[in-house]
């Protein structure tokens, strides 16, 4: 088990252990028995947790106006408020016929299905849901719902929404008040498309930036992250009032993920996290304290697990804690269908859940087995009516406190429809502040400030592209698969320096890789990582992605022509990056700066005597091993007064090995390292793919190059007829864990092209150790693809690694089978998260 003194900014850590010292009183209760034996490591001590005062939001005359509405509710009227679906897996219909307490578009969910809707029928969709709420039927009165989104760095799920830096580059700033502002800022972009709750801010302390969400987190440091949470929770919700949160410009916050989803095992996501109650309360728990002083009315549990058992079925951290000690007095909801991870449970029965603590489920797609399982168990006493009441209590609580009882639909509320607000200069100009305090600089030989009137040139494959500088979270889930268009009113790096430099007397000039006319006084160098959410961005060592890495030949060959090159990294975490430091005379990280990338020039230009004052929020590798003693501590940052500092060459030697593309299966016809495409008939022996052209003995599966993108970048496989199916596999050399990726919804995708019309039906399955994962998948769709061109049939996991089978031991994603003839070109399978056609069975 990993001890406190081991951790990231342990002297903090210390400090804030001695400020919950003082605050610790005797214990007055016992734990209650917890989800496992009573010497479990995952037993909690609840006497060791200091006592917070819970403000008051709601009047006497609220509460008894709830204690008389829950008494004309009957139990279906009940569990209906204490679930919440997804837009995309429900009507308004639904919302009216089941009495449905709240609804949540997921990152990949807009209105009618949508993702991309304009503002303005996401207004129209508040006021469909809300309506539908309140129309009640007998033993059920109506009853406001409301929608949960995840505005994480601004109304990120909106077009034309202003974009914050990603909560990593916030923990640069040091700035408690500027948090607040952009807290207010998002509660009133949020209004105007007529959410009432978002499910921020993470509060997460990320111990290891491994894992795929640590720049969700302000720091790795718990008072830093401490210090920003009161001020967040007021600029979204308002002062912790018995006053409406609906009448002013504010928004309901849910802190999240409840608890340690930063101190998992090797930064897995969803992982356990295998630390003692001590580290787990004064690192993980100390944002919950001013959260829950400042009156936070939601909380979120986490996916992960403390010592093997699921947080949300853990009755002694999300009761005995949260609520009876930490006096937590709003709703507590789970995270997407983690409910069916707890212990014998389903994504469809989980009674577990609520009787842990939970007030409501987030059960985006299985909302409705979910809905009927729960009757049943209230109705047969498996769930006391009381902890039911309990729960509801706490959800009408929450909505007394908004105001809902009092207010219209949505598009009546203060705010609504105040197009002007989306994306709003003021807004911009908080955001546009927070980037230039969030921009840390690592080094500086004296090539920074860049000179007015100087010729710049813009270089490296980041440097014009608003999505890769907002990273995940935006727009779609994983922040992919978004063009220039879809960000109205943003500006990109590139766009902020051109305009700045210009504005200096000088000139600026872009190519990504670096290549120029005239020979340019100075280059800034954009490069880094690309957007992901969630687990898509776990890696097992601190680098940067192996097809990520082009921009350092490009700084070298701008150095060796004698042109100082500022190297501007974006990215959510700390990776070794000793090669580029070396190569560049200044090196600046932007994080994920979102839509206002011009602050970026603003302080290299040192516009209006701007200067570089952001701070590692987390301390910076020397090696690409997680644990290594930093390069640069938490804390460190240079300033352009200091002027030139000098510098020594560093190690470039990472420590590890290079790493293979994650998710990357095949790429340009070829099987990627510790993966073989394997052609089989069941009358002769399987074939290996080498050398191609090449063919299984007897010429059945047939295999050569052709061209696609450049030379022999793609595979055409032909099969013919026989009377048995044969099978074109891709086998891993070691099985692979896909859990994740298949509770997350992520996709199988085949760029492929066929030549002629498949002549009988072709499957697909996946294989778990030796045998098969589930059934065999039909895939008529492959017969709908247009001959001829390269398209990306999408297969959902889900529906290769069905519930049961042993998704953690993968050995073959990919077996085709059919008894041909099929001729087809492969050019690559990988996981993601769009394609063109979507086949195999529809989950969601
Ligand atoms: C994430 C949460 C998010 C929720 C709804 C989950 O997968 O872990 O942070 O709020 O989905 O999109
Ligand atoms: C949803 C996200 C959610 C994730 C869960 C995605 O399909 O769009 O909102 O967080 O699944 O892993």
């Amino acid at each position: 088990m990993k001890r406190i003194s081991h951790l990231t900014g342990s002297r903090r850590t210390m400090a804030s252990a001695l400020v919950l010292a003082a605050t610790l009183t005797p214990a007055i209760t016992f734990a209650a028995p917890s989800a496992a034996t009573a010497d479990s490591p995952a037993n909690v001590h609840p006497e060791q947790w200091p006592r917070i005062a819970w403000p008051k939001v709601v009047t006497d005359a609220d509460e008894a106006k709830i204690a008389q509405l829950l008494k004309q509710m009957d139990p279906a009227c009940k569990v209906g408020q204490v679930i919440q679906g997804d837009i995309a897996s429900l009507t308004p219909e639904d919302v009216a016929k089941y009495n449905l307490g709240s609804v949540l578009n997921g990152g990949n969910s807009g209105p009618g299905g949508n993702d991309l809707a304009p503002a303005k029928e996401w207004l129209r969709y508040a006021d469909l849901f809300y309506t539908a709420s309140m129309r009640g039927r007998p033993g059920c009165p109506g009853i406001p719902m409301i929608w949960g989104t995840d505005a994480v760095h601004g109304h990120s799920n909106i077009i034309g929404a202003t974009l914050f830096p990603h909560n990593v580059g916030l923990g640069a700033t040091r700035d408690p008040d500027l948090i607040e502002r952009i807290g207010a800022a998002t509660a009133a972009e949020i209004r105007v498309t007529g959410q009432e709750w978002t499910f921020a801010p993470t509060v997460t302390v990320p111990q290891d930036y491994r894992w795929g969400r640590a720049y969700e987190g302000y720091s790795s440091d718990p008072a830093l992250v401490a210090s920003y949470v009161g001020r967040m929770v007021r600029g979204l919700q308002g002062p912790p009032t018995t006053d409406r949160v609906l009448a002013g410009p504010h928004v309901i916050a849910s802190t999240k993920h409840f608890l340690a989803d930063g101190g998992t095992t090797d930064g897995h996501d969803q992982g356990d996290a295998q630390i003692d109650e001590t580290t787990l309360r004064l690192v993980h728990g100390a944002p919950y304290l001013p959260a829950i002083e400042n009156g936070v009315a939601t909380v979120m549990t986490s996916f992960s697990s403390w010592n093997g058992v699921k947080i949300a079925g853990n009755k002694g951290l999300v009761t005995d804690i949260l609520k009876d000690r930490l006096g937590f007095g709003g709703l507590v909801v789970t995270d997407w269908n983690a409910h069916g991870q707890i212990a014998g449970c389903t994504n469809a029965s989980c009674p577990q859940a609520l009787l842990a603590g939970v007030d409501m489920y987030m059960a985006p797609d299985s909302w409705k087995p979910l809905y009927g399982s729960l009757l049943k168990q209230v109705q047969d006493g498996t769930v006391p009516m009381a902890r039911l009441d309990d729960a509801v209590t706490r959800i009408l609580r929450v909505k007394a406190r908004l105001g809902l009882f009092e207010m219209g639909a949505p598009s009546t509320r203060p705010l609504a429809g105040q197009w002007n607000l989306l994306g709003s200069p003021e807004h911009r100009a908080v955001a546009r502040e927070a980037v230039r305090k969030s921009l840390v600089l690592l080094k500086n030989t004296g090539v920074l400030p860049l000179k007015p009137g100087a010729r710049l040139l813009v270089a490296g494959d980041g440097a014009d592209d608003v999505a890769r500088q907002s990273g995940g979270w935006t727009i779609t889930w994983q922040g992919t698969g978004l063009t220039r268009d879809q960000f109205p009113g943003a500006t990109t790096l590139w766009e902020g320096l051109k305009s700045t430099a210009e504005a200096s007397g000088g000139t600026a000039e872009l190519a990504p890789d670096g290549s120029f006319k005239q020979k340019p006084d100075a280059a800034v160098v954009v490069f880094g990582e690309t957007p992901y959410a969630e687990f898509q961005g776990d890696i097992r060592s601190l680098q940067l992605r192996s097809d990520l890495t082009g921009p350092l030949a490009t700084m070298r060959a701008l150095k060796a022509k004698g042109i100082p090159v500022v190297a501007v990294m974006l990215t959510g975490r700390p990776l070794f990056v000793n090669p580029e430091l070396n190569a560049a005379d200044a090196f600046v990280v932007a994080w994920l700066p979102g839509s206002e990338g011009a602050g970026v020039a603003d302080v290299l230009y040192a516009r209006d005597g701007a200067d570089f004052t952001g701070r590692l929020p987390t301390a910076w590798p020397r090696t690409a091993r997680h644990g290594d003693d930093p390069l640069y501590a938490y804390g460190y940052g240079l300033s352009m007064k200091q002027g030139a500092t000098p510098w020594t060459a560093l190690p470039e030697d990472p420590g590890v090995a290079a790493e293979a593309v994650p998710g990357v299966y095949l790429q340009r016809g070829q099987a990627q390292t510790g993966w073989s495409l394997v052609l089989a008939d069941p009358y002769a022996a399987p074939h290996v793919v080498g050398p191609v052209p090449a063919a299984t003995p007897g010429g059945r599966v047939a295999i050569t190059a052709i061209d696609k993108d450049v030379q022999e970048g793609a595979r055409r496989i032909v099969v013919v007829k026989g009377p048995e199916p044969a099978t074109i596999t891709l086998e891993a050399a070691s099985p692979r864990d896909l859990s994740r990726e298949t509770n997350g919804d992520v996709l199988l995708l085949l760029n492929l092209m066929l030549d002629a019309k498949p002549g009988a039906p072709v499957t697909i399955s996946a294989r778990c150790g030796s045998g098969p994962c589930g059934a065999p998948v039909a895939l008529p769709e492959l017969a709908t693809l247009p001959l001829g061109e390269w398209k990306t049939l999408a297969v959902p996991l889900k529906c290769l690694l069905p519930a049961g089978s042993t998704s953690n031991a993968v050995s073959s994603p990919l077996v085709l089978a059919t008894r041909g003839p099929l001729s087809f070109g492969l050019a690559s399978v990988t996981l993601g998260t769009k394609g063109d056609i979507l086949a195999g069975c529809k989950v969601r």
